[in-house]
């Protein structure tokens, strides 16, 4: 038997971290979901690492910091010698973690046999995670869905991961098969928990700060990943690190709802001075997550994302949020409305 190794420190300063949300998430969004406080890492949307040789210059300007806190950069690819080429670039760029990518359940990424695929063949995972890890020195994770048709497998893919020393998993309670659908099954989150003797990162519908807290007693995981709910909610992180303090959450009302978005507004309008259209595509974006905490039938998602520019956007949100106090929005730290439905161990997600 070969001797474990002594685990080495985790990065995140507190246990609740963004997840990687390709197309939404890009630095700017993780500046904004940053500065409501409580974040303890960010964990940045895939790079895609093909089988050319990687261009050095080209994935260091793709990896950007948000200042202040630890990064997790994840590269989604196949090829082992690529993976580890990667990873030295990272590990160049200051980031703390390298993670790689089992859950994508994109088509072409899944045809050709990266992402979530790689989950179907739990001994060749197991031997591509080796050899990644032989060549990687600092920390190394993976983000995983629980199997690809279904979740019957995940006992051998937990083998997998553990066979490779990987420093932590995070674990996105759904099979690809299951996509978004349903709700995130957080037993499979326990069960590998028991399984395995390295850090768990439980993911998948706490859509409220309250379940951050209860995926972790309910499945013993590390630390929670939050993805959606973060753009749906951007406190979140800082109203679960108030509840896990002994602390009253904020109560975001519609003001500062109405900030948020203009400081969007005002952030995107920085980054592409020339580009309006942009400017007012991603916020809309944005209005289809912040707006499913308004509980008015969707009439104000719907009269946003027909605005004709950023400026009209922002007097609808004035006009149907701002008025709202924190009772009549969906953004409590308990979940008073109710709105989403949010993952446990007690749910039988099966439909
Ligand atoms: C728009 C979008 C983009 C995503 N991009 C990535 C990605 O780049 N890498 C990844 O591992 N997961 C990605 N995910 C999955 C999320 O990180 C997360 O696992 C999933 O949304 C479940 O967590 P949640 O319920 O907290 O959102 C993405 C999800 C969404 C909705």
């Amino acid at each position: 038997m070969t001797d474990t190794p002594t685990p080495r420190p985790l990065p995140w300063r507190e246990p609740t971290l963004l997840a990687p949300l390709e197309g939404v998430g890009h630095a700017v969004l993780r500046e904004l979901v940053a500065a409501q406080g409580g974040l303890g890492m960010v964990c940045m949307e895939f790079l895609r690492i093909g089988r050319a040789p990687v261009h050095p210059p080209s994935l260091l300007n793709r990896i950007v910091r948000t200042a202040g806190l630890p990064l997790s950069v994840q590269l989604l690819g196949n090829h082992p010698g690529r993976l580890i080429e990667a990873a030295a670039v990272v590990a160049q760029s200051g980031a703390e973690v390298v993670d790689i990518n089992l859950g994508c359940p994109v088509r072409r990424v899944v045809s050709k046999g990266a992402g979530a695929a790689l989950l179907r063949d739990p001994d060749g995972l197991g031997a591509l995670l080796c050899q990644v890890r032989s060549g990687v020195d600092g920390l190394l994770s993976a983000k995983i869905r629980t199997g690809f048709e279904d979740s019957s497998g995940v006992e051998a893919i937990g083998d997998a991961v553990a066979s490779a020393n990987l420093d932590f998993v995070t674990v996105h309670g759904r099979s690809r098969a299951q996509q978004y659908a349903g709700v995130a099954d957080w037993r499979l989150i326990r069960q590998l928990k028991q399984q395995l003797s390295i850090p768990i990162v439980g993911n998948g519908d706490c859509w409220y700060a309250a379940d951050v807290l209860r995926m972790e007693r309910e499945t013993g995981c590390d630390a929670v990943m939050v993805g959606r709910p973060a753009l749906r909610n951007p406190w979140i992180f800082s109203q679960a690190a108030a509840l896990r303090a002994g602390r009253p959450p904020t109560a975001p009302g519609g003001n500062d709802v109405l900030s948020y978005l203009e400081r969007a507004a005002a952030a995107y309008g920085e980054m592409s001075p020339d580009r309006p259209r942009l400017v007012t595509g991603r916020l809309k974006e944005l209005v289809r997550y912040l707006g499913r905490a308004v509980p008015d039938d969707g009439a104000f998602i719907h009269e946003a994302l027909r605005t004709p520019d950023t400026s009209a956007l922002l007097q609808v949100a004035a006009r149907r949020v701002a008025p709202r106090c924190a009772e009549e929005l969906d953004l409590g730290a308990e979940g008073h409305l109710g709105l989403e439905r949010s993952g446990s161990v007690q749910l039988n997600p099966d439909p």
